[in-house]
């Protein structure tokens, strides 16, 4: 056995599911146990299971034959331990119920899978004397300070699968075919999917998009002989118009003023949003398809299943030495490791000028804030 500082750890997978997880806890148990006789302590449901002391040491047979399974077989869920959950009688005693945890069991370092909201946890329980080791994980790929996330891999092959699919119904009905890949926040996915996808327009969170840009470019396209059309959206996508009504809100709610919410339900999603924009405009027939779920599903990329195998050990391979409090990461092809203050409360959105934004462009992509060729 290799020498180790850390005797025993705790594993938790918190947040959105995402293929490649259990690739992850696979190398970080059986390195720890099998090279370093780390004691490995399952955490059930994320932060969760630290609150509630659902937890079980977990055996070689737990880390075998899960490399290719999707989902975690810990179970997650979105707890957040320093939240102030409305009239949650518990809110304010998490934070103290996770430390019984962690030293009741005698761990040494937890080790935490998931993405901003994770590591945002995970930092600010180091403040309270836990050592954390951060993985990053999102299909979303919006986590500071990696070039990558695993699922993120795994979520665009699902995606751009599905893109190829509608580029055939679209063309044999001459319709446009609006698709809505998850991300909020951050539109990494939707970009991806779309120019791996060949999809004609692109719309995400990061660029706000005008409907009449939208609506000259996809009838340009028909006038070209191109009667068929696809559009990729991103879940969080908005127009130049709500940008400015969301923008005027915050401004509102810094100021303290009373903002008037949307009623739950109010708001199409964005793909259905921009689908009735688009037929209001061109006259086209347009129908919509949601990805949703299915790009968090099945299992991970043989890309992802190394990328949490390499993260997975590293990690084991820090805590071993000592070295906590960090997120492993992925930066100009090297697996390497950054503080988690410095990815804590932090979201890597896509750069306007990025490489992947001035090269779809340059195939005639239309990001909804100008039409290709202007
Ligand atoms: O964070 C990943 C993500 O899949 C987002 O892309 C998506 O909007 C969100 O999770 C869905 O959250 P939930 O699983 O809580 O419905």
């Amino acid at each position: 056995m290799s020498a180790s500082v850390t005797k025993c750890i705790g594993i938790l997978t918190a947040g959105g599911d995402c293929p490649g997880l259990n690739a992850a806890i696979r190398g970080i148990g059986k390195a720890a146990l099998g090279t370093y006789g780390i004691q490995v302590v399952g955490i059930a449901s994320g932060y969760q299971g630290l609150i509630n002391n659902q937890t079980r040491l977990l055996t070689s047979d737990d880390f075998s034959g899960i490399l290719t399974a999707g989902g975690t077989i810990l179970g997650s869920s979105r707890e957040k331990p320093f939240g102030k959950g409305d009239g949650d009688a518990l809110a304010d005693e998490k934070p103290q119920l996770i430390l019984d945890t962690y030293r009741k069991l005698h761990m040494d370092c937890l080790v935490c899978l998931g993405g901003n909201g994770t590591q945002t946890t995970a930092y600010k329980l180091t403040e309270l004397g836990i050592n954390c080791i951060g993985l990053p994980k999102t299909i979303d790929n919006d986590l500071a300070e990696t070039d990558v996330s695993f699922g993120f891999h795994s979520a665009v092959d699902i995606a751009t699968e599905a893109i190829d699919r509608l580029h055939t119904t679209a063309h044999s009905h001459n319709r446009i075919m609006v698709v809505e890949i998850m991300g909020h926040k951050a539109g990494w996915l939707a970009l991806y999917s779309g120019v791996a996808g060949g999809g004609d327009v692109i719309l995400i969170p990061e660029i706000a998009y005008d409907p009449e840009v939208i609506a000259e470019h996809l009838i340009n396209r028909a006038r070209r002989g191109k009667q068929f059309s696809i559009v990729v959206v991103a879940e969080g996508a908005k127009s130049v118009e709500e940008a400015k009504r969301r923008e005027a809100e915050k401004k509102a709610r810094k100021k303290g003023k009373a903002v008037k919410e949307q009623a739950n339900g109010a708001a199409p999603s964005a793909g259905y949003k921009v689908a009735k924009e688009i037929e209001e405009l061109t006259k086209m027939e347009t129908r919509v398809t949601v990805l949703g779920y299915l790009q968090r599903g099945g299992i991970p990329s043989p890309f992802d299943r190394l990328m949490a195998t390499r993260f997975g050990t590293e990690a084991v391979h820090l805590l071993a030495k000592g070295r906590y409090n960090r997120m492993v990461c992925f930066q100009e092809g090297e697996i390497t490791s950054v503080p988690l203050k410095k990815v804590a409360g932090r979201t890597k959105h896509v750069p306007q000028d990025h490489e992947l934004i001035r090269c779809a462009r340059l195939v005639e992509t239309c990001f909804g804030d100008q039409c290709p060729g202007e």
